[in-house]
This record gives C-alpha cells, sequence and structure tokens, in this order.
C-alpha cells in the first residue's frame, strides 16, 4: 500500500535475541510462519510500507536470519543494513547501534522500529502512526498500543490531557497503581529521525533491569517539550511470539487472513479451517479446494482447476482444468498440464505432465516427462535413482502404459506406444511399439490341488464329504 510520503521511512527490526523459551537451536525469528521464517514477514511489511532503509538488529551467528532478510529483499532498491549487536544491552542500546550504522547519520524522514518476534502488524497500521505526526503538536513519537486480555509484564502507556502520551513504564518498574493500566506497549515506535538522533544518548540504564529502554524515550521527549501520542492495535495484530504455543497461534491468525483472501478472490474452500496455504500461493479462476489440503510455497493453480481432500503440493504448476487428487502429493518441480487428471496415491516430482494426460492410481513418477493423452496404469514406477545419480524417463503422446509398469531411467518411449502390465522396461521403445518385458505364464495342471493335500490330507476328506450333502 502507498502513502503520501514526501519524506523517507527507515525501519529498524530488533531481533538480536536468540527467543531461549522457543526451546530450539534456531534463532526465534526463523521460526516459519505459512511456510516461511517469521522475519520476512516483517520485512515485508516494512516494504508495503515504501521504506526506504531498514536495518536489522541480529545478535551473533545469527547468518540465517541475514539470509532470510536479503531473500525477501532481492527484489527492492531499499537499502539494507544488517547490524550485530554483541552485548544486549536493551531495546534502546539496539536502536543505538542501528543508527551508528549510518555512517553519514539517518535520512531525514521517520524511523519505525519493529520487533522481528512481532509478524502479524498490518502496513496500515504503521502508516496510521507516521500520519499522527502530520498534528503539529506530534513532536515527539508515536507509539502502537493495545489493550491485552491479560496485561501481564507488558510496559504500561501513562496517558495524559488529550490523549497524548506521558511516558512508558515498564512492568518491572512500575507501581501497583500504574501496574493497574489496560492499555499497553506493542513495542512498535515511530520517530523522527532528526529527533531520535538528538536524543537517545540520553537514555540510560537506571532502572529494574539495568537495560537501555527504547520506551524511556516518551518521557525524555516530554521533558523536552515535545509531545507523543499512541494509536491502538488489536491484541491479535501485535501478538509477539516466545515460545511455541504462541508460534501455533500466529499460524491460525496468518492462514485465516490467507484464506480469506483466497475466498474473496474467488477460491472456493470447501472446509477454510482444515487447508493451509502459503503467502505466495496463486489462484486462477473457478479453483475449488475440497478439504485437508496441504500447499507449500511456489504452487500456482489455474482456472478451473480442482484440489481434491487430502493433497500436499509444493513448488508446483497445475494449469487450467487439471484434476489432482485425492490424496495425490506433488513435489518440488511438478508441471501438472491443461485437463491433466493426477489420481490418488500419486507422487510426481521434478516431472512435466502433458495435457489431457492421466496418471490415475499408486504412481511415483520422478524426473520425468510425460507427453500428451498419455495413460499412465496404476502401480507404474519411474526407477530415476540408481544410488548414485538420477536419471529422467521421457514417455511420448498417446501412449498406454500399462497397469504397474517399471522404468528404468535413463529410458525414452516413443508416441502411441504401449507397455504390457507388469513390463520392466529397461530399453528405449520406439513410436507406436509394443514393449512387453515380463515371463511368460505357465500352467501346471491340478498342481495346487496336490500341494495343498500334501500339506494337510484332512482337506480331501472334508471335500468328500462336502460333495455328498
Ligand atoms: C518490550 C518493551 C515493552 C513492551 C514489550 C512488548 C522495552 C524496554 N520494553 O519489552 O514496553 O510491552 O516489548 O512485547 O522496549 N532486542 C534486541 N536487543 C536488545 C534487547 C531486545 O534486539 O538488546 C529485541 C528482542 O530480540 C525483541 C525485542 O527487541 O525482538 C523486544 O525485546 P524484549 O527483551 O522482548 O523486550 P520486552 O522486555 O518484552
Ligand atoms: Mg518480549
Amino acid at each position: 500500500m502507498n502513502h503520501n510520503q514526501d519524506q523517507s521511512i527507515t525501519v529498524i527490526i530488533l531481533a538480536a535475541g536468540m527467543g531461549t523459551r522457543m526451546k530450539s537451536a534456531q534463532p526465534k525469528v526463523m521460526h516459519a510462519i505459512a511456510n516461511q521464517p517469521m522475519i520476512r514477514r516483517v520485512v515485508r511489511t516494512a516494504l508495503e510500507l515504501n521504506a526506504s532503509n531498514i536495518v536489522t538488529v541480529i545478535g551473533p551467528d545469527m547468518q540465517p536470519v541475514a539470509d532470510a532478510v536479503d531473500i525477501e529483499l532481492k527484489d527492492s532498491t531499499c537499502t539494507h543494513h544488517l547490524v550485530v549487536q554483541h552485548d544486549r544491552l536493551g531495546t534502546g542500546h539496539a536502536v543505538r547501534v542501528a543508527l551508528e550504522s549510518f555512517k553519514q547519520g539517518i535520512p531525514d524522514g521517520k524511523v519505525l522500529v519493529l520487533y522481528g518476534d512481532t509478524p502479524l502488524i498490518y502496513s496500515d497500521t504503521l502508516i496510521k502512526m507516521i500520519q499522527s505526526f502530520d498534528q503539529d503538536t506530534i513532536t515527539g513519537s508515536v507509539v502502537l498500543g493495545f489493550r491485552p486480555q491479560d496485561p501481564g509484564k507488558y510496559g504500561r502507556l501513562v496517558t495524559g490531557e488529550g490523549g497524548l502520551l506521558n511516558a512508558i513504564i515498564e512492568y518491572k518498574d512500575a507501581s501497583d497503581e500504574e501496574r493497574q493500566i489496560s492499555l499497553c506497549n506493542s513495542g512498535v515506535m515511530a520517530f523522527d529521525a532528526v529527533t531520535l538522533t538528538q536524543t537517545i544518548d540520553l537514555i540510560d540504564n537506571q532502572n529494574a533491569s539495568s537495560e537501555y529502554y527504547l520506551t524511556d524515550m516518551v518521557a525524555i521527549l516530554a521533558g523536552q517539550g515535545k509531545q507523543s501520542a499512541f494509536i491502538e492495535a488489536s491484541e491479535s495484530e501485535v501478538m509477539g511470539i516466545n515460545d511455541k504455543t504462541q508460534l501455533a497461534q500466529a499460524e491460525a491468525i496468518v492462514q485465516d487472513r490467507l484464506r480469506t483472501k483466497a475466498m474473496l478472490s474467488g477460491v472456493t474452500l470447501v472446509a477454510p479451517e482444515t487447508i493451509f496455504l502459503s503467502e505466495d500461493t496463486c489462484f486462477g479462476v473457478d479453483v475449488t479446494i475440497q478439504p485437508h489440503v496441504f500447499i507449500a510455497l511456489g504452487v500456482t493453480i489455474g482456472d478451473g482447476v480442482t484440489i481434491k481432500a487430502f493433497s500436499h503440493l509444493e513448488q508446483t504448476r497445475i494449469d487450467k482444468g487439471a484434476s489432482v487428487g485425492p490424496y495425490s502429493r506433488l513435489r518440488p518441480g511438478s508441471v501438472i498440464g491443461q485437463n491433466a487428471g493426477i489420481g490418488n496415491f500419486v507422487e510426481i516430482k521434478n516431472s512435466n505432465i502433458a495435457q489431457d494426460a492421466k496418471i490415475g492410481h499408486l504412481s511415483y513418477i520422478g524426473d520425468a516427462d510425460i507427453g500428451s493423452d498419455t495413460n499412465i496404469g496404476a502401480g507404474t514406477i519411474t526407477c530415476n535413482y540408481d544410488g548414485y545419480q538420477k536419471h529422467k524417463t521421457t514417455i511420448g503422446s498417446s501412449a498406454f502404459i500399462g497397469s504397474n509398469s517399471i522404468f528404468i531411467a535413463p529410458v525414452e518411449i516413443g508416441n502411441n506406444t504401449l507397455t504390457a502390465a507388469g513390463s520392466v522396461i529397461t530399453k528405449n521403445v520406439p513410436d507406436d511399439a509394443l514393449a512387453v518385458s515380463r515371463s511368460g505364464q505357465k500352467i501346471y495342471a491340478n498342481k495346487a490341488k496336490e500341494i495343498q493335500l500334501k500339506k494337510n490330507p484332512q482337506i480331501s476328506v472334508e471335500h468328500n464329504n462336502k460333495e455328498k450333502v
């Protein structure tokens, strides 16, 4: 979303904490929501604001966080500074090291401080914060507040006349009376760049945690006659993620947003709460998704496609009119052509399935090209891996592949071919040919009865008795 922006926006993302409550070896902000590290969502929000600079403050040994940010920024013109905060001395200190990364000083404009572990905020909310500076009276900061069901240990917003903000008091430093305040600090704060730079060094660590609190800025600015304001967001929008239960809650919120967006764009989700989507899932018109479908990153679903129940899709393109599932698994690199049919217990990986091809039952198709109108019988497998390398199977158009055909790749099968059911195909098959590769059937008359009698002579007595009745 754009807004009237006559000055640049710098976004500082604080992410130096490991997040011990996640009980994980990964930095907290690398945990995924809708299949992507949560830090990417925060960066995306900054890009929606048209931020011209982003500074990410990380702790030592957090290169994966830097990499995730770079992926999100790869098509943007936004400048990125990565800052390592070696000692976590508090949010005020983290912002100071972020400002120090601008050798020429931070560009004029507004500065927004976001947390890497608070990824559900809408950019519209942040725009409202920045617009609050348009009132001439607001020359200090703008803080995003909320009223949680349980205010717990959040910092409290101490308000004054006319909806202004006098101070933020951290829970540990608050009096009993101040702890009664229900309006809390989400952590998101906006400043004018010049004011922030001139004031940040005034923050000290004389408090219950011996930390440099960014939140002290409000009172310091008030002391200089600069007024601050706050706006309010819902609790779900500003929820922070500290442990795996909150990670699951955030996932639920994001899935709900993705489902709503998909349905409002015309996608039929038969039981939305059972369908999992990714941020980048693309839908055509008249797409129907039956219950219990999981869609990972990189999936494009064309017009009129139906995804039947219990299917799992990842990095796959499904073209117009195709049908997938129930119980299909489409793995990275799969392209399903127009009107193709992929049925139950079919796994496809890194393969092109041309239009009108059918793979109906119990198959593994990996590293293969399947031509148009070809029918792949039940139980067909491409043996793409010889223990050392992957090899390709090519099957032409209008082929009829008998059930339980096994293709030992590399192998090429022509157009209009037939393979007999149960064949193990190791050699190329030319156009229009039939390939049979299985041992011939032999009949041994009465042999079955003979074997049974040997095992259990009783059988013949029972058999005779039955005949008499
Ligand atoms: C902070 C706020 C509090 C607010 C709460 C909302 C301060 C002093 N307090 O408290 O008012 O209610 O968030 O969740 O700001 N971080 C760094 N470097 C540091 C310290 C923190 O990068 O030196 C990062 C953390 O990784 C985290 C964020 O800043 O992403 C917030 O830090 P945290 O220690 O969780 O602050 P709180 O005590 O929760
Ligand atoms: Mg916190």
